[in-house]
């Protein structure tokens, strides 16, 4: 495909260290839960500002402990509707009910209105969700309601890695945040994930969490019920290695990013606004259709004429939407309706060349041309 829709970056040098380095730990034996996830851990957290870092399995998994941690079984969770499947997963994994809330089409992320309306007694945690690596300027606004109500404030940062709003890294406006290195995200690792936070409870109860519940990892005593959510140390080389090249990566993106903002709106699309105030990763490039336009026509278009792959949306189909999630749905949520059957994502990824991104919009161009929308 000329350009696909996503792709992992790893430059010839990374791939020698990251194999050097997971050579040593096969030599060793120290194949989990050792020096280099333990190295990931600290760059991680200076990184995005904390005092702890707990590297873990998955970015779901981070999400499960967090919560679990705060004790949330029994009571309610409160989740924007526009997000993946693994946001509320974790907390019915966790024993929680979950609270679906609308979300902003300014900021695909939660409507702070709506968080306010379902805060209750029942509360027992608030999860807000950076979609496409942007920090809603509402964050701030939302983390005071949450202290003012003695509810704990969990991000989902699966997206945001390095990015910030007022200076502020993700991560850091609530008790915990948890990132994810699925292959797609801006730090890949294969599979992983971490939590970071200033909370010293919060990080003893995810080290044994994560280990199967376990008081001391020496020990076979089990305080909690945990799962194995370790990080292997091979998962650790990859993500700590392209953690060394996270604002570079940042930078390509940003770079991209603007020469689509300068051509999209042209085309009639309305780009998902960046804020002065935010350091927005770019995880996705978001940017809305004019009313009219089928989606699945334009991308099949885009696709089979082009050899263009459109990445996937964040998100289409609402999660109070999603089968599984029927019995928490009790309500529309216009905002997140909007938002999953208005948008488009387009390729941006750090080696994505400028001629290719042209490519992009003037393919764009054509396609909605024919389509007889422009
Ligand atoms: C918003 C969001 N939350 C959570 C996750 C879960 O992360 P992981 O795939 O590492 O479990 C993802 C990953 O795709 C995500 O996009």
């Amino acid at each position: 495909m000329r350009v696909p829709p996503a792709r992992v970056c790893f430059p010839a040098e990374d791939r020698a260290e990251i194999l050097a380095r997971i050579d040593q730990a096969l030599i060793t034996g120290q194949l989990t839960l050792g020096p280099i996830g333990r190295e990931l851990e600290a760059a991680f957290s200076k990184r995005h500002s904390t005092a702890h870092a707990v590297a873990v399995s998955s970015g779901t998994a981070g999400l499960e402990i967090i919560l679990r941690a705060l004790g949330v079984e029994g009571r309610e969770v409160i989740v924007p509707a526009n997000t993946f499947f693994a946001t509320a997963a974790a907390a019915v994994h966790a024993g929680a009910r979950v609270v679906f809330v609308d979300c902003d089409p300014e900021t695909m992320a939660f409507d702070l209105a709506d968080v306010e309306s379902r805060l209750g007694p029942e509360t027992a945690a608030v999860i807000a969700v950076h979609i496409g690596g942007l920090i809603s300027p509402a964050l701030p606004a939302l983390a005071r309601l949450c202290r003012d109500r003695g509810v704990p404030l969990v991000e989902d940062a699966a997206h945001a890695h390095g990015s910030a709003l007022g200076g502020q890294s993700a991560g850091t406006f609530g008790i915990a945040g948890a990132f994810s290195f699925y292959p797609t995200k801006v730090v890949a690792g294969g599979e992983g994930g971490i939590i970071v936070t200033d909370d010293d409870g919060i990080v003893e109860a995810a080290r044994g969490y994560r280990d199967q519940g376990k008081a001391s990892f020496l020990t076979n005593f089990h305080t909690r019920l945990g799962a194995n959510w370790r990080m292997s140390e091979p998962h650790a080389a990859i993500a700590q290695s392209q953690l060394t090249r996270l604002d570079e990566f940042i930078a390509a993106r940003q770079a991209l990013a603007k020469r689509y903002d300068a051509a999209v709106e042209d085309l009639g699309l309305r780009p998902v606004p960046i804020p002065a105030e935010a350091h927005c990763n770019y995880y996705k490039y978001v940017a809305f259709l004019p009313a009219g336009v089928d989606r699945g026509v334009l991308k099949h278009a885009m696709r089979e004429r082009f050899d263009i792959g459109l990445p996937g949306e964040v998100y289409d189909t609402p999660l109070h939407q999603q089968p599984v999630f029927e019995a928490f749905a009790d309500r529309a949520l216009p905002g997140a309706e909007f938002i999953g059957a208005r948008h488009i994502c387009l390729p941006l990824y750090p080696s994505l060349s400028e001629s290719d991104a042209d490519y992009v919009v003037a393919s764009l161009a054509t396609a909605l041309t024919e389509m007889g929308l422009r």
